[in-house]
């Protein structure tokens, strides 16, 4: 039976450049969708399948993250003395979310480099990778049914997104042969492919359950344009020594990578909200009016 999945890995490393200016100084990990930075979504995902050890890649000017899972002693204190009890609640709670821990990557060298930086940590054990570009509101089921998937079948799990023909070409996209109902077995990925020669409606997300074979693939795969490590490649290498499956999902992925998926993302999310919903619908529904957007 393959070990559990003791650790979600969440790179976070990168460059920000399509949200730049609002990344110059600031990690895009943090950037605020509604009222939380994009990263605690994913930390409590992970935190929510029962994986409560995180390691996040970060990079120079990234010390806002590890503060935000940090505990906070003044401003405790502080909100203690004022009778905030709500705020302490939730700043306290956010600092027992999970055992946070960060290692660096000196360059940002790609997403495999990013993840190839966990290998220490991670050790000789399945392990879990979670974008957080890509949030999922969905009570952590994508990541759940994968680790299912993972522990029952071993190898390694990607999560894929069923789109819709124009989307695909912004994706990787697998030629897969099905397993059972939600699971898949990869055996190639086109990395984003014309609708007419796209071989699945499958694309490639935020979401991967990997077995520690993908540390050798990564060191082994040849870098790519700008000197890049993928981590596609790698599953790519590893794909021909173990099973690597797919993971197929619907809903609950919202991307926030670039400032207009980010403003659909908080729309969608703020309407979901009881506090949010009711006076954005209706604002929303003005704005369309007064416009004539429809
Ligand atoms: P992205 O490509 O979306 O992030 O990588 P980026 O490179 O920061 O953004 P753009 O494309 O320049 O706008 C997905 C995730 O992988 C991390 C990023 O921080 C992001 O969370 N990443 C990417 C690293 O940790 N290291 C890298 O070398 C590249």
């Amino acid at each position: 039976m393959p070990a559990r999945v003791r650790t979600a890995v969440i790179p976070a490393a990168g460059l920000g450049t399509r949200f730049l200016p609002a990344t110059k100084a600031q990690p895009k990990e943090m950037l605020p969708v509604l009222d939380r930075p994009a990263i605690e979504y994913v930390v409590e995902e992970a935190a929510a399948a029962g994986i409560d050890d995180v390691l996040i890649v970060t990079s120079r000017g990234k010390h806002a993250i590890e503060d935000h899972f940090d505990h906070m002693p003044e401003l405790e204190a502080e909100l203690e003395r004022k009778g905030k009890s709500e705020a302490l609640e939730r700043v306290v709670a956010l600092a027992e979310l999970a055992r946070v821990h960060t290692v660096r990557q000196a360059e940002p060298r790609g997403l495999g480099h990013a993840v190839s930086m966990a290998a220490d940590h991670v050790g000789d054990a399945p392990f879990a990778v979670l974008l957080p570009d890509d949030l999922m509101v969905d009570d952590a089921a994508l990541l759940r049914g994968m680790l299912a998937a993972q522990a029952e079948h071993g190898g390694s799990v990607v999560a894929l997104k069923r789109v819709a023909p124009e989307e695909i070409s912004a994706y990787g996209c697998p030629r897969v042969e099905p397993v059972d109902e939600s699971l898949v077995r990869i055996f190639e990925v086109v990395e984003k492919p014309e609708p007419e020669e796209a071989p699945s409606d499958l694309a490639v997300t935020g979401r991967y359950v990997l077995s520690p074979g993908i540390f050798d693939a990564l060191a082994n795969v040849t870098p790519g344009k700008g000197g890049e490590i993928q981590l596609t490649d790698a599953l790519e290498l590893l794909g021909k020594t173990e099973p690597v499956y797919g993971w197929v999902f619907t809903e609950g992925r919202h991307d926030v990578g670039t400032p207009l998926d980010h403003l659909r993302a908080s729309i969608e999310l703020a309407l979901d909200r009881d506090d949010l919903g009711p006076e954005l619908g209706a604002f929303l529904a003005d704005v369309v009016r007064r416009r004539d957007l429809r």
